[in-house]
């Protein structure tokens, strides 16, 4: 097995919590301003990061696992908003690919949502990386959904804002990391993947239904974080 570590982000504490309890060999380091911590995870070398909410403190974590821990893959763990109807809380959306909802240059004749340094407006996540997560929920008999996900500086708690991003990006899952994370991995060609599970609608109800099943949702993530890396060992 690959002694390249794999790099985990999450971007609030009880999305990384689950995982970080159960690593052997830590080693907690600063780097950047954010924390990051090393060991052996199910087997597997593993570093993780509490990113802080957000595209710009994710792409700061992807990029220090880059450059400094040498990561051979990052896998984003967390909660989302869902955007359809064959998503409900406690589901998983997995990535097929991912948008940055809030990039938008289409006054000067850009479609929306293209990130113009890639001329991209999905960024793919990786295949294999994927196949492996899809059979890990098949074999657990987990409710998932693989799509498009958007990320963006905005919790969405709106119809009309999420009615929005679904129309326009075709998105099955909304939250504020994943695209960020996507960006830095496609531009230095390292293979990722968003695992998200459902702790809200995106609607009016998110502000109730986020603190009621944020944790729960988050665990979930994890534990399919942890099935995968077991299976990867
Ligand atoms: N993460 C979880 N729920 C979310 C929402 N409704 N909007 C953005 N990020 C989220």
């Amino acid at each position: 097995m690959s002694k390249q570590p794999i790099g985990i982000i999450g971007a609030m504490q009880v999305e990384i919590d689950t995982l970080a309890a159960a690593l052997e060999n830590r080693e907690v380091e600063i780097a950047g301003g954010l924390t990051f911590i090393k060991g052996i995870l199910d087997g597997v070398p593993v570093v993780l990061s509490v990113c802080g909410v957000g595209k710009v403190f994710a792409a700061m974590a992807a990029q220090a696992m880059i450059l400094k821990y040498d990561v051979r893959a990052i896998i984003n763990t967390g909660v989302a908003g869902t955007l359809t109807d064959k998503l409900s809380i406690g589901d998983l959306a997995i990535a097929e690919n991912v948008v940055q909802h809030d990039m938008d240059t289409s006054p000067i004749g850009d479609p929306v949502g293209l990130i113009s340094g890639l001329n991209l407006v999905r960024m793919p996540a990786d295949g294999d990386l994927r196949a492996r997560i899809t059979a890990v929920l098949a074999e657990r008999e987990i409710r998932y959904v693989v799509g498009t996900i958007a990320s963006g500086d905005q919790f969405v708690a709106d119809t009309e804002k999420k009615t929005y991003i679904r129309d326009t990006f075709g998105a099955i899952a909304c939250e504020m990391e994943g695209a960020a994370i996507g960006q830095v991995c496609t531009v230095n060609q390292i293979p990722f993947a968003v695992i998200r599970a459902i702790s809200d609608g995106g609607n009016e109800e998110a502000t109730m239904d986020y603190p009621t099943f944020v944790k729960i949702a988050a665990a979930k993530s994890a534990e399919v974080v942890r099935a995968f890396l077991k299976a990867e060992r």
